[in-house]
């Protein structure tokens, strides 16, 4: 039997979502994506008209299709924690069931459990800020988007995942080490993820049999990247820098991913798997 996935934070064929989405494919699963509500219609249409072809390619030489495309929004739990201007929205309406709940009762009406899921989002809105300057609201709505929603869709999925499946998320070093620039909560909200990814990972493994890990990943210059404005420093830093010398790829991260969510990796379960050609190793740059 193939596997099933679900893969929540692709909006476009740039950033490590992506990247796990073809891995996963790759290796035969059948993918099911979660796009950011306001970002749905570009990526459809962007679909649809070949723009990710290239990257769409499969050593097999077929295009990695996805089951289900649902719009999603991690911040809301429920319907009844939507707020009406957001009903209201322009770029909401027209959809729904995009809350975290209703999405997985989708995805589990539409394919039957999954085996695999995956979060790759986060937002921070006051990222470009530092700590010290963050408020509260911009804090907090770090920590709604890029930690919170995974706890949501580890309560709102478990039910509907097959005992031996497993989940992912994505970290960054800032969790545990101090990276200029990276503000805004967002280093606050990767601590609570990864400290959220062991306890998960003994809630989830007790009560479906699942595994959680996170991958720490190094700098990849994807649209969320971008937005904190530092990222091309970031990834000459890491050039310079690491014990190996090269060009981070998303694909190393999705590889690693295919790898966690694998019976290869059926011992794994709440740890933070640093992918980032050993950068977060140097004490002192190199
Ligand atoms: P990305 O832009 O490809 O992915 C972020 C996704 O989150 C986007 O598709 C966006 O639409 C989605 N998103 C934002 N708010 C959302 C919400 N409320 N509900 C649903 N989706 C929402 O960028 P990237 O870099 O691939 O990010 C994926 C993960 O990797 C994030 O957790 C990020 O923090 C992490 N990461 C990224 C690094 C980098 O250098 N790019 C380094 C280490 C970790």
């Amino acid at each position: 039997r193939g596997k099933k996935a679900f893969i929540a934070g692709v909006a476009d064929d740039m950033g490590f979502g992506w990247a796990i989405a073809k891995c996963l494919a790759e290796a035969g699963a059948e993918i099911s994506l979660g796009v950011w509500v306001p970002a749905l219609n570009i990526f459809e249409t962007s679909l649809r008209r070949g723009k990710f072809d290239e990257n769409r390619m499969l050593s097999n030489g077929q295009l990695m299709e996805f089951a289900h495309v649902y719009p999603m929004d991690a911040v809301f739990d429920t319907l009844e924690d939507v707020p009406k201007d957001v009903l209201e929205n322009k770029r909401y309406a027209g959809n729904e069931g995009w809350t975290v709940s209703e999405v997985a009762e989708k995805a589990a009406k539409d394919s039957g459990k999954v085996d695999i899921v995956v979060h790759s989002l986060a937002n921070g809105p006051e990222v470009q800020k530092p700590l010290l300057e963050t408020s509260r609201r911009g804090y907090l709505a770090a920590m709604s988007a890029s930690s919170y929603s995974f706890v949501s869709m580890m309560q709102r999925f478990g039910p509907f995942m097959n005992e031996g499946g497993a989940a992912i998320t994505l970290t960054y070093v800032a969790a545990d080490r101090v990276i200029p620039g990276y503000g805004g909560g967002m280093s606050s909200a990767k601590a609570a993820l990864e400290s959220d990814t062991k306890v998960l990972a003994y809630e989830a493994g007790r009560k479906y049999g699942v595994r959680v890990n996170t991958i720490s990943a190094g700098p990849l210059g994807s649209r969320a990247a971008k937005a904190i404005g530092f990222i091309d420093d970031m990834i000459r830093y890491s050039y310079e820098n690491s014990p190996v010398q090269k060009e981070l790829h998303a694909a190393e991260i999705g590889a690693v991913a295919a790898f966690l969510t694998s019976p290869l990796a059926s011992a794994v379960t709440g740890q933070t798997i640093y992918v980032d050609n050993g950068l977060s190793i140097m004490g002192l740059a190199g």
